[in-house]
């Protein structure tokens, strides 16, 4: 079968993707050993000072994280085609039976794949589910790091209650983005040996592949 080549996703976005992913996998390493530093440091003696720079080291992958998500926040209104929110969300009839028909493929009731530039629309509204829990898992992060700031400890009140409660959810938050990129990888692996468009090496090079008529 022949194939046309497609330029699917910007530089930005595939910057975006990658600064995300490194920065939730330093997130995540450096949160567990904030919530339980399993060495212990009374006995590492003074010159050692493990926590600490775990959580030096938390402050800084969390920017590169903000960074990265208000630069999707940009996208979503001003990206490409398909990088834009309203592409992948089901409120057109288009997107709508795109919707149905990925959740019969992935069920295996539909063997037919329609080709799609952009997101379909099931991983679209997990995507957009996953944006909000940034920005409240970053909220978070800043009201845990700047209790005193006026800004941060209004959006944290109001988003999260009290600071210990704010730590409580930071920690639930770190669950969903685990169980999230474990699914992600096996549903994005799957796409690939199924639909061969192209998919993972896209989110490296920008370029998808549809069959040519
Ligand atoms: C996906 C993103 C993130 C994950 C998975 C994550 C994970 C965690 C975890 C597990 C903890 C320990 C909570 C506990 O003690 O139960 C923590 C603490 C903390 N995180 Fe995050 N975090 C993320 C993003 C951020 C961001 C963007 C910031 C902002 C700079 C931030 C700042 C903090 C602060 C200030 C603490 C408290 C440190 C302490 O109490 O010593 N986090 N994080
Ligand atoms: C080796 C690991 C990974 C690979 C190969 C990979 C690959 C991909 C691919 C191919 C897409 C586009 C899929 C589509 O069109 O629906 C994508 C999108 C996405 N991935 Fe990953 N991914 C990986 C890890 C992760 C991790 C760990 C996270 C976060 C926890 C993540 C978050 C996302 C998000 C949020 C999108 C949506 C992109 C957007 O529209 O902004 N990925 N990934």
């Amino acid at each position: 079968m022949r194939y046309q080549q497609h330029h699917a996703w910007s530089i930005l976005l595939r910057l975006f993707h990658w600064s995300f992913v490194l920065s939730i996998v330093t997130l995540a390493v450096t949160g567990f050993y904030i919530h339980f530093p399993w060495t212990n440091t009374l006995l590492e003696g003074s010159s050692n000072f493990p926590v600490g720079t775990m959580r030096y080291i938390h402050f800084i992958a969390g920017f590169v994280f903000t960074g990265a998500i208000l630069a999707r926040i940009y996208l979503l209104f001003f990206g490409n085609r398909q990088e834009r929110i309203w592409d992948f969300l089901p409120i057109t009839p288009k997107n709508i039976g795109n919707l149905v028909h990925t959740i019969k493929f992935y069920l295996y009731l539909d063997g037919d794949h329609t080709p799609r530039l952009g997101h379909n629309v099931l991983a679209g509204m997990i995507y957009t589910v996953t944006f909000c829990l940034a920005l409240l898992q970053l909220t978070a992060g800043f009201y845990l790091l700047y209790p005193e700031n006026p800004t941060w400890q209004k959006w944290g009140l109001l988003l999260l209650g009290p600071i210990q409660q704010a730590r409580q959810v930071h920690y639930l938050i770190m669950w969903y983005f685990i169980i999230f990129a474990a699914i992600h990888i096996y549903i994005v692996v799957w796409n690939d040996i199924k639909t061969r468009e192209g998919l993972i090496s896209s989110i490296f090079n920008g370029t998808k592949y549809t069959p040519s008529p």
